[in-house]
């Protein structure tokens, strides 16, 4: 029987959570279940979520993946949601577009980092991992997502905001409807946001 280190104990605890291990560690499926988020309630119509500016950092044509982790130390997180319409009907296939800081607040403007896009599945649901960001001059710590619902679907530009982090009351781009809900895990951060599309 293999040792595992309880670092490579705690990644497919996360993974598992991700659902990005269910296919080699089957025996992580129960996790993956009990990990998947419920469908939030709707009563009439939910507000959209807000658009903010893309930032100068945004690099098209990242690669297909949920695993936007390279080498290297920082916390996990692994982050998921819906992204429904207006009368909370899930999209399925929505596209979703993530690129963000590294741990120590630097961007990959050359290559794809930190970066990467996934599709929501026929629940309209999509999870995928990282590493939480670092910190850079001027903002708050956050995540850059681009969600669209369709081909030919307008382009939700926005950005996820942490929780209790101190640089939020003085980043004047911060907004608490864009706040993830996190809790901590075994090895890391589950965090969840679910995108409301105005159309
Ligand atoms: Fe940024």
């Amino acid at each position: 029987m293999s040792q595992q280190s309880p670092d490579r104990r705690n990644v497919i605890s996360l993974l598992s959570a991700a659902g990005l291990a269910a296919l080699s560690q089957p025996e992580h499926a129960l996790a993956q279940e009990a990990e998947r988020p419920l469908t939030p309630a709707c009563e009439g119509r939910a507000t959209a979520t807000p658009r903010q500016t893309e930032g100068p950092y945004f690099t098209p044509s990242s690669p297909q993946r949920a695993d936007l982790r390279s080498d290297g130390d920082g916390t996990l997180l692994v982050l998921s949601g819906f992204v429904l319409t207006r009368q909370c009907r899930p999209i399925p296939g929505a596209l979703l577009d993530f690129w963000h800081a590294d741990p120590s607040g630097q961007y990959d403007n050359r290559g794809f980092r930190f970066r990467g896009h996934l599709f929501a599945d026929q629940q309209g649901r999509y999870q995928f991992i990282t590493r939480t960001p670092g910190l850079y001059t001027g903002r708050t710590r956050h995540l850059h997502v681009k969600v669209r619902g369709g081909a030919q679907s307008p382009v939700l530009t926005t950005q996820l905001y942490f929780p209790d982090d101190p640089g939020n009351r003085r980043d004047g781009l911060f907004d608490q409807k864009l706040l993830m809900t996190l809790r901590p895990a075994e090895g890391g951060q589950l965090g969840r946001f679910d995108f409301v599309l105005a159309a």
